[in-house]
């Protein structure tokens, strides 16, 4: 593990992070916009990287925890929420290994971006059972999948096909969708779902 958390921080410090778009991704907008939008409710942002969809969560009055194992995305996530002065009153960050919080039932939801495709392909089902165990009953799974056909990583590929593999025994699909508003760079290939937790375990 630690070999993988050197990994990300040296990244962060070296700036090299080109999955960064410097804002948030423009469909979870679109999406929070929308007739289809959930209520404001307490949502974790996992590898959130430096924050910035939990900023746009913030901005649509969700209760907001910012999760990374990464030292400088979780500084650059709390200076974001300190500088609106919401820090440890609507929003959060925990440091700490994904595959290691004991978070149970704790979300109404959990959004997700980048992170999925940035983890070892192997612990793919362990994350699925994470995000399972954290979400209360009926929560909701609000993701941006980046859809690449590529072995090696990160970014590591995924499928449309591997997202509804992967999530389909915990989860009913309520929204599944390519959004037309994707970065340019990602353009044709991003799959927007919301899902809904239908079975814990
Ligand atoms: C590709 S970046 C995406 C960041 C952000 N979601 C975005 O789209 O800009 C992946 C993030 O996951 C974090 N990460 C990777 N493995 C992790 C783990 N096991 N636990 C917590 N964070 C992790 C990295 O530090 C990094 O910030």
């Amino acid at each position: 593990m630690t070999d993988i958390l050197n990994f990300w921080n040296t990244l962060y410090e070296s700036s090299n992070t080109p999955w960064d778009l410097s804002t948030y991704a423009t469909p979870f907008k679109t999406y929070l916009e929308s007739p289809y939008a959930i209520k404001p409710c307490k949502t974790a942002v996992i590898g959130c990287g430096n924050g910035h969809e939990c900023e746009l969560f913030l901005d649509y009055n969700f209760s907001v925890t910012g999760i990374d194992f990464a030292d400088i995305a979780i500084q650059n996530t709390a200076a974001k929420f300190a500088a609106r002065g919401v820090y440890n009153t609507s929003a959060f960050t925990i440091k700490e290994d994904f595959f290691k919080l004991d978070l149970e039932n704790e979300f109404d939801a959990i959004v997700e971006h980048t992170f999925f495709c940035a983890i070892n392909p192997k612990l793919r089902y362990e994350y699925v059972r994470k995000v399972v165990s954290m979400l209360k009953p009926n929560g909701y799974f609000i993701a941006l999948w980046w859809i690449m056909d590529k072995e090696d990583g990160p970014p590591f590929g995924v499928t449309q096909g591997q997202i509804f593999k992967f999530f389909q025994n915990n989860f009913d699909f309520e929204l599944a969708y390519i959004p037309k508003d994707s970065h340019p760079s990602r353009f044709n290939s991003e799959l927007f779902t919301v899902m809904r937790l239908a079975k814990k375990f």
